[in-house]
């Protein structure tokens, strides 16, 4: 059973079960066999072939042959470390989370930041959303906040995600970049032009993970003991301050260190510098979320800070690097559908579609029991029906009943857990109701264009201007028309400069 000590429980299950630093022991074959050598090849004499016997050399070369399993279809290129959550201000009349329950409560947990639409050997220094992944070793089982360094998204149906990655990434036919695939989609997705600008800001290129924001950028839910829901949103304040790159810094490192922010993440804890960033919330009532101006479970928006300012809640720590990056971040798998008792979804499209998802791609990518594996496992123990399945590594529930009803007892449901409610939300008839682009799409852009200083205006212009003019004009002419909707000046300063690079605007 599980002590009340979840972080020495965590350091001992995700802790190396080889002893680094004593007798290691015989080298074995993968069936712990001792090995004779492991440098040469089992040969008739000097200049013969190698023999079929030679099972070591087969073990390590099946072995090797199966090293890689499919990366993340995104987010593939991240790095990861673990630390804690501690509770620094009461939270218990919003939500029940045992975690978030009592003010300096620690609770284990594992973050892992990444790169979002690159493949997993590109560099690190790309102009590119940034994941923010943390998952919290609660009482409850685990609690990811899979979130991002941008409160906002691109798109906000989920039926659109497999397109708008599509053309992220390379062409089908030249496997390259391609910007007209990438300009063709966002000219017929205005809602992305929010995203956008602050894709080609300067916090377009943070500065490594340690110097980056994190935000839940949907909306969730709250439920406390007295089953009260409230919304909320999380935001991740980085205690490092905020640093980005300059264009030509970036592109000077994708030569000469494109490890950079994985380096730099490593390096510091090593050092002993554990970054460190304030957790907050912004909190509504259901009814201040229902009549808000702005539509809250649209990813596409952010809740004005004015009106609903920042709460502190807690902070988190990452004070320990994995001793094995394939064990511990590779393997990692968030999902925003690992919830615990007073944390819930909201009606976010997006967030809905995302329900689903992570699961599926992670059993396709590990296989069905990854959540097994110790980097996954939760502290608590895990006791249900589902049984079986390839590689599964525990007793699979030993004798117990795998099924349910049953006259024989085995673990027992909790009633008291609390359910989604969401009536007030729910209303009208099914079918696919397309979220319309009106002028609040172009409101929030336009007022982050007006609080720009002019230094911020004009890097934001070069950028995007030097990142559309790749792009056919044909396909320039139709982003225009968004940007100049946003705020005239910014359209028309972008428009001049594609003029200026393409005779045939
Ligand atoms: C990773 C799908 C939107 C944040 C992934 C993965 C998939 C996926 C399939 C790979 C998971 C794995 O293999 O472990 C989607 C879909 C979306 C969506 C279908 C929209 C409908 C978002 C949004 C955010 C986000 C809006 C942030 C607010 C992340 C992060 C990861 C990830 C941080 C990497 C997690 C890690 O470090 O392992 N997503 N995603 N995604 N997604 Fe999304």
């Amino acid at each position: 059973p599980p002590s009340n000590n979840f972080k020495q429980d965590a350091n001992a299950a995700l802790s190396t079960e080889v002893p680094l630093d004593s007798d290691l022991g015989r080298l074995t074959t993968g069936s712990g066999g001792p090995v004779q050598n492991n440098q040469a090849s089992m040969t008739v004499g000097d200049t013969g072939p190698i023999l079929l016997q030679d099972i070591n050399l087969i073990d390590k070369l099946a072995h090797f042959g199966r090293e890689r399993i499919p990366d993340r279809v995104v987010h593939a290129k991240g790095a990861g470390a673990h630390g804690y959550f501690e509770v620094t201000k009461d939270i218990s009349h919003l939500t029940c989370a045992k975690f978030l329950g009592k003010v300096g409560k620690r609770t284990p947990m594992f973050a892992r930041f990444s790169v979002v639409s690159v493949e997993r050997g590109s560099p690190d220094t790309v102009r590119n959303p940034r994941g923010f992944a943390l998952k919290f070793y609660t009482e409850e089982g685990n609690y990811d906040m899979v979130g991002n360094n941008t409160p906002i998204f691109f798109i906000r149906d989920p039926i659109l995600f497999p397109d708008f990655v599509h053309t992220q990434k390379p062409d089908p036919r030249t496997n390259m970049a391609n910007p007209d695939m990438q300009w063709d989609f966002l000219s017929h997705v205005p809602e992305s032009m929010h995203e956008l600008m602050l894709l080609f800001s300067e916090r377009g290129l943070p500065d490594g993970y340690r110097h980056m924001h994190g935000y839940s950028s949907h909306t969730y839910k709250f439920i406390n003991d007295e089953g009260v829901a409230h919304y909320f949103k999380w935001h991740f304040r980085t205690n490092q301050g905020i640093k980005n790159l300059s264009v030509e810094k970036a592109a000077e490192l994708q030569v000469s260190d494109p490890d950079y922010s994985t380096r730099d993440l490593f390096e510091s804890i090593e050092r002993g510098e554990y970054p460190s960033w304030t957790a907050y919330i912004q909190v509504m009532t259901e009814e201040e979320a229902l009549n808000y101006k702005y539509d809250v479970f649209d990813v596409t928006k952010v809740i004005s800070q004015k009106d609903f300012p920042l709460q502190e809640v807690g902070r988190f720590v990452l004070n320990r690097n994995p001793e094995n990056y394939f064990a511990e971040v590779e393997q990692a798998a968030f999902s925003p559908a690992n919830m615990v008792p007073g944390i819930a979804p909201s009606p976010d499209r997006i967030l809905q579609g995302r329900l689903i998802i992570y699961q599926d791609t992670q059993s396709h990518r590990m296989g069905p029991n990854y959540q097994q594996l110790p980097i996954n496992r939760p502290l608590v123990p895990v006791l249900n029906q589902q049984r079986d399945g390839r590689m599964c590594f525990t007793n699979n529930g030993g004798r117990l009943p795998n099924y349910q009803p049953n006259s024989f007892g085995g673990p027992s449901e909790d009633p008291r857990v609390r359910e989604v409610d969401m009536q007030s939300a729910v209303k009208g008839y099914a079918g696919r109701h397309t979220i319309k682009v009106t002028e609040a799409d172009f409101e929030q852009p336009r007022k982050m264009f007006s609080i720009m200083s002019k230094s911020e205006q004009q890097y934001l212009i070069d950028n995007f201007a030097g990142a559309l003019s790749l792009a056919q004009p044909v396909f320039q002419r139709k982003i225009v028309p968004h940007l100049k909707r946003i705020d005239s000046d910014y359209g028309s300063r972008i428009e001049a400069i594609l003029k200026q690079k393409n005779a045939d605007y």
